[in-house]
Parts: structure tokens; C-alpha cells; sequence
């Protein structure tokens, strides 16, 4: 199965989930949006209300904040994938609940490992506590590193969640500025990879 199909078939798996009653209250699942073949990875904390409407993340003002920030570093909604924590909306915008990421995060899993993107951004603190559970935003945001997660390899780069940039000038600044960098952290990871010496073999 190619990974189009393969990321069809977890959206409809997500359709049919009741593991948490998130289901009950939410007009739409969000399963995640974008390229199959994306080489960077979003990842957000639950749909609002215009996701819920849609079925398509980050469509409301964090959205477009979103957006004018990727069209900045040349990029468009269709060279990234885009999913959350949660893929069910929580009634008010209330924050995840623990048995609700719980019950969720197999199909993030999924995704990740059908696209296998070179790089995952989190935005927002929920994101990143998913990956690194006891790290603070202030401090870890804007910094790439490796991390080993069940069993997958991946590269984290934590940044301000979008919705926080709106209300707030200096987080704003900051989700800018750490923005503006990831091309080069990209680069990078191509240099790192390049570089790195061949595996040894083993002789016995
Ligand atoms: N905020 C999120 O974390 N995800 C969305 O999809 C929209 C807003």
C-alpha cells in the first residue's frame, strides 16, 4: 500500500474510535492534513471549533498565523503534514485529559511511521510534553534534538504553539525567530546524515 492509502486507512480508523468519549460531542474527526512524502511533521494539540467543522487542522486564526510563517520560509501547506494529539475535539477547547492522550496517541504512532518525516515540530507545550514529557516550552523551544521515542528515531524541534504567539508579543517574537530557523536545521540534518561514517560491519 503506498502511504496516501496508508494514511487513508488510519483517517477512516479515526472516523469509527470510540476509546475516549471525545467522539460524542465532536461534529468532525481531524485526522491530520498534507503530503504523504512531507519531510516535516507538525503536530499541534487537538482540533477547535473550525477544525471540528471542517475535519481539517489548524484552519482558525493559529491557522493563518500558520500559514503567513511557512509562506516566510517558502513553504506551503502542501509540502508539510499537519495532525494533533487529539483528533477529536474537546468540548470548549478544554485541554487534553491524560486517558484521552492515551487512547489517541496509536494512531499518531501510525502516522509518524508512514510518513517518516526527516523532522517533527511540535507546537505548544502538550505536543512537546508528549514527546518529552518533562521538559518546560520556555526553555526547549527552538532547539532541535534526537530522541529515541518506542522505538522510533526521531528529530523533535519544540516551538510555541500558534494560538500562544497571538496572545502574547514576545512569545510571538520568539515563535518568529525559531520559525526563521528551521530551513537551516534541515540543512543540517542533511550535513549530520552526509557525514555521519559508514555503520561498521561485524566480524563475529
Ligand atoms: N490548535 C491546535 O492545536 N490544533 C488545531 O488543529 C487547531 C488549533
Amino acid at each position: 500500500m503506498d502511504k496516501k492509502s496508508e494514511l487513508l486507512k488510519v483517517a477512516e480508523e479515526i472516523k469509527q474510535c470510540k476509546k475516549c468519549s471525545l467522539y460524542k460531542t465532536a461534529t468532525n474527526p481531524v485526522p491530520g492534513a498534507g503530503n504523504p512524502d512531507a519531510e516535516i511533521f507538525f503536530i499541534g494539540e487537538a482540533p477547535g471549533y473550525y477544525e471540528d467543522q471542517s475535519g481539517i487542522p489548524f484552519v482558525g486564526r493559529a491557522g493563518k498565523l500558520l500559514d503567513s510563517a511557512l509562506l516566510e520560509i517558502g513553504l506551503k501547506r502542501s509540502d508539510i503534514f499537519i495532525g494533533n494529539i487529539l483528533k477529536h475535539r474537546p468540548p470548549n477547547n478544554r485541554d487534553p485529559e491524560p486517558n484521552e492522550i492515551k487512547a489517541c496517541s496509536p494512531f499518531l504512532y501510525r502516522q509518524l511511521m508512514i510518513i517518516k518525516p526527516k523532522i517533527v515540530v511540535t507546537l505548544g507545550r502538550f505536543a512537546m510534553n508528549f514527546f518529552l514529557p518533562s521538559a518546560f516550552i520556555s526553555k526547549t523551544h527552538g532547539k532541535s534534538q534526537h530522541i529515541s521515542w518506542f522505538g522510533m528515531d526521531i528529530v523533535l524541534f519544540p516551538m510555541y504553539h500558534p494560538a500562544a504567539a497571538l496572545r502574547n508579543g514576545k512569545v510571538l517574537e520568539d515563535f518568529r525567530k525559531d520559525f526563521s530557523r528551521l530551513p537551516e536545521v534541515i540543512k543540517g540534518l542533511d550535513r549530520e546524515k552526509k557525514e555521519a561514517p559508514p555503520k561498521q560491519e561485524t566480524l563475529f
